[in-house]
């Protein structure tokens, strides 16, 4: 188990650095993230390294037993870059230049940037690529975070050498773009744009691939410098911190190209329900490549400072959400950072150390969690043996979100996250993957929400699923249009419509609550009568049968969800978007179709639990105490046990596998 956090000693002096390291070793810390903006303490000019003091630094955690997972630092350019070469600057799509005196203001397809970044990176891997304080290379941070897209002229040069790339000719891109519509036709690469502020609505086409683009240009970044440090001989593993759900970065794809999957996770703890969504994200992070670990590379100990009021986590929060990325396939825990600034735009995020100093709540849960960590024994393997997928699309989202559709306010990952947390209430273990990875083999049953752009590959993959023996759930406005978000001939669903019996005749989008016209479409079925939102589509039955029917409103009557046997299989549609109530019964109601087990039964509302091998963990989010019966080997306590005794925000491991594992009699 990993335990530590960003480490930026540019910001002390030496003597801190010396009490860093004692402290460090006081709080059970294994591991730093070090020096991950340092890049202008690197490399005062061009030309010119300083490396002086990080081999100080490096050689004094080395002694101390810590770790490094060894930054590249190129997120923050240093400021004799843009003084030199303004070029490297992004540019919003209303031609605004992003200026420096914050962080990642660069254009990742600048070749100025590129080749400054790629002579730091090799400066510092033919330094220290042997050196033994190095277990991990922590390539740039967090791509993408501030920059969501750059739409400058390095983006319209890059843009268009991409573009020839994909379609060879002109011809291709026109027709892959539908660009006889609206006098859009090209007749040569050298006219199209990045979809730069425009009268009105652009290209669907050309939004979809400026978003590929996007995430393929901070792809290559990432490739760029990985291929350095492995040329250079380092044999450590290689990473870079992935932000959850984070729309502009197609971690789905990127995911092969890490060594290691790493995180950054900031659940609100002022929303009493975001340890679910927090849940989504381990199980996201932990799916993107099976049965590896993953490890949480940020999180913050107590208060942020980003956003618009910042609560505190409530006493032991901290560890609880800690607990919970172990219990979902984590091999490690850091935060953002080692020790809280003193000056600069962060200074009042908590850190691990605080300003406030070592007599903290803070300080104390943090030594109390590192000692909890590094008493575990090594835990099985990343799995969770997940029977259920939840299917989630990174083209899918960008296409969906895209304007000018029937209903313009469906939050892609707001949809998914319903779904969710109606599985994480009932304790199923989840794994979020693309339509692809779906097989019978592997899962039972398929939810797949809004899957609006559905390839080839995906839609095979469902198909075969459900002909296998899978029960797939497919939500409203799925199937629509293929990877060039163009509609395919035959109407909708003309892919899934087999293993589903049904077509969609229209989409029937409802207005926003509070709004003219109708807002809900009820719709009543063996789970009861419950509540959809966004769409109520019109439905054509071709061999399914209704399961539900819309009570009230423009469909009542009409089937809201059906079902249809298909192969060993089954497929059911869902002609709308069920609030959470609604997809809380209706995830009940699939669950028991598909025979779904849930980690533990009969848990108090609250009470999470997951399982990673023969380990479950339970953890009480809520402010009543709680007792859960779970027998096995208590890891933390070290005993056996047949049940365990949770406070508020408390948390046990159980290895239900254990051989001195009590039995309820023996333990009376
Ligand atoms: C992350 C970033 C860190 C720090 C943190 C604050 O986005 O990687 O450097 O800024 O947020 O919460």
């Amino acid at each position: 188990m990993h335990y530590g956090g960003d480490y930026n000693p540019e910001q002390w002096t030496e003597e801190i650095w010396h009490e860093d390291v004692a402290r460090m070793r006081e709080a059970g810390v294994t591991m730093v993230s070090l020096g991950i903006f340092a890049w202008s303490r690197l490399q005062p000019a061009e030309g010119e390294f300083d490396f002086a003091w990080l081999d100080r630094v490096i050689d004094l955690l080395h002694e101390g037993g810590i770790a490094v997972d060894l930054a590249t630092a190129t997120a923050s350019p240093p400021p004799w870059m843009h003084e030199r070469y303004p070029e490297i600057l992004p540019v919003t799509a209303e031609g605004v230049t992003l200026g420096p005196g914050s962080r990642q203001h660069y254009a990742p397809s600048s070749p100025v940037y590129r080749r400054l970044a790629a002579e730091l990176v090799t400066a510092l891997v033919e330094r220290y690529a042997d050196h033994p304080a190095i277990v991990m290379w922590h390539v740039n941070n967090e791509y993408g975070c501030h920059l969501h897209a750059d739409y400058s002229d390095n983006a319209r040069d890059a843009f268009r050498a991409w573009l020839r790339e994909r379609y060879g000719s002109v011809d291709a891109l026109n027709d892959a773009w539908g660009t006889a519509f609206w006098s859009q036709r090209y007749t040569s690469f050298d006219q199209v744009l990045p979809p730069r502020a425009a009268p009105y609505s652009h290209n669907p086409g050309q939004l979809l691939d400026f978003r590929r683009f996007t995430s393929d240009m901070l792809l290559e970044c990432y490739l760029m410098e990985k291929e350095i440090i492995r040329a250079a001989g380092a044999t450590q593993p290689i990473t870079t911190n992935f932000m959850g759900a984070f729309k502009p970065a197609n971690y789905q794809e990127w995911a092969e190209h890490m060594d290691v999957i790493t995180d950054d996770a900031y659940p609100d703890p002022d929303d009493p329900e975001s340890f679910r969504d927090a849940a989504f994200q381990r199980d996201l992070m932990r799916s993107l490549k099976p049965g590896t670990p993953w490890l949480l590379m940020e999180q913050v100990t107590g208060a942020l400072n980003w956003r618009p009021t910042n609560a505190p986590k409530a006493p032991q929060q901290m560890a609880a959400l800690s607990m919970q990325c172990v219990g979902r396939g984590a091999d490690g825990v850091l935060f953002f950072q080692w020790r809280q600034s003193r000056a600069g735009a962060e200074k009042f995020h908590a850190a691990m150390l605080p300003h406030a100093g070592t007599g903290t709540r803070i300080w104390r849960e943090v030594t109390e969690l590192g000692a909890q960590l590094g008493s575990l024994p090594e835990l099985p393997s990343g799995g969770a043996d997940a029977r259920v997928a939840l299917v989630m699309d990174w083209e899918s989202w960008w296409a969906v979100e895209s304007p000018d559709h029937p209903s313009n306010v469906l939050d892609y990952v707001a949809v998914l996250q319903r779904w969710y947390r109606a599985l994480h209430r009932r304790h199923v273990m989840v794994d979020i993957v693309p339509p692809e990875r779906v097989t019978a083999d592997a899962y039972d049953l398929a939810i797949a929400p809004a899957l609006y752009l559905l390839r080839a590959g995906g839609a095979e993959a469902l198909s075969t699923f459900v002909a296998g023996g899978g029960h797939l759930l497919a939500g409203p406005f799925t199937d629509v249009v293929d990877e060039r978000d163009a509609f395919l001939d035959g109407g909708f669903l003309t892919r899934l419509g087999p293993a589903l019996g049904v077509t969609i005749e229209d989409f029937g989008a409802l207005a926003q609550p509070g709004g003219t016209g109708q807002s809900e479409a009820p719709l009543a079925g063996p789970f009861g009568t419950v509540a959809g939102t966004l769409l109520a589509e019109e439905v054509v039955l071709r061999g399914a049968t209704p399961v539900a029917t819309f009570a009230g409103g423009r469909r009542d009557g009409d089937p809201a969800l059906t079902e249809h046997a298909h192969g060993e299989g089954t497929g059911w549609y869902l002609a709308t978007v069920p609030d959470e109530q609604g997809a809380d019964a209706l995830a009940g109601w699939a669950l028991d179709r598909a025979g779904i087990a849930p980690v533990l039964e009969g848990l108090p509302v609250g009470v999470e639990a997951a399982q990673r091998g023969s380990v479950v963990t339970v953890i009480n989010h809520g402010s009543e105490p709680a007792v859960v019966d779970v027998a096995g080997r208590d890891l933390l306590r070290g005993e056996p046990v047949t049940e365990v005794h949770l406070d508020a925000f408390g948390y046990a491991l159980v290895d239900t596998a254990a051989s001195d594992t009590a039995t309820p009699d023996a333990a009376r």
